[in-house]
């Protein structure tokens, strides 16, 4: 069984803040969907074996889209949550890689992805135990507030990131920990949440700030203007 690099993409939210007519992955951005520009950014880069996508059961669209990448494409359905979404994925992928691949996790939503932060993630971890993910210092003053939004406290912002994705870790054990939260009920909502509750330590590797999740609709602006700075037309 082969081990290197897989990609595993979430794909099976349906985003209810994004308030359109379909799943904000499939979203025209320029040339192409959402989707098609985050399965071919990952897929164009060469440590890449192949990629495992969770869709969701009732998904209308997917069947409409016409993906082309250069490496293997599986499909699977996706679950009620993210995590469920990813386990579904790394169970397929346990039939066609070995227990130590790196598995790089990474959402649909995010088309911007440069190949420069794979490599720095590759870079970084490659050599490491754990594994870890791209993240973004956070450079605004933290607030905490109760539910009628009176603030309870500042927080320190010093050593506060915002995670992104990819999140890269063994396949082996980030299936472990996934499935060790899912049986005590603890929801994550990335796969360092669920390594982190089984008592490991991943590490945060800074990535660009182009890297955005589109999440409401005026990301799509933002994730295109991006897209023309990384062509070097901005
Ligand atoms: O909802 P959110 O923006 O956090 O979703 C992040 C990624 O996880 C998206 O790509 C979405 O399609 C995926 N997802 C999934 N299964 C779910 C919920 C979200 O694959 N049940």
């Amino acid at each position: 069984m082969s081990s290197g690099f897989w990609a595993v993409v979430p794909a099976a939210g349906i985003g209810e803040r994004m308030q359109s007519d379909r799943p904000k992955q499939y979203l025209q951005l320029e040339d192409k969907l959402v989707i098609e520009h985050t399965l071919q950014r990952l897929a164009s880069h060469p440590e890449i074996k192949g990629i495992v996508i969770a869709i969701a059961q009732e998904d209308e669209w997917w069947p409409t889209v016409s993906v082309v990448v250069s490496c293997p494409l599986y499909v699977v359905h996706g679950g009620e949550q993210r995590s469920h979404s990813v386990l579904n994925a790394l169970d397929k992928l346990s039939t066609l890689a070995a227990d130590d691949t790196w598995v790089l996790v990474h959402d649909a939503a995010r088309p911007c992805l440069r190949q420069e932060d794979i490599d720095r993630l590759l870079s970084a971890l490659s050599n490491h135990d754990v594994g870890g993910l791209l993240g973004l210092p956070v450079n605004d003053t933290v607030k905490r507030t109760s539910n009628d939004d009176v603030i309870m406290e500042t927080i320190e912002r010093r050593n506060l990131w915002r995670a992104s994705t990819p999140q890269m870790f063994r396949l082996v054990i980030l299936k472990s920990a996934l499935q060790a939260s899912r049986e005590q009920n603890i929801t994550v909502t990335d796969e360092a949440s669920a390594i982190e509750f089984v008592g490991l330590e991943p590490v945060m590797v800074e990535g660009h700030a182009d890297n955005i999740k589109i999440t409401v609709s005026t990301d799509l602006a933002l994730a295109q203007l991006f897209m023309q700075q990384q062509r070097g037309e901005g």
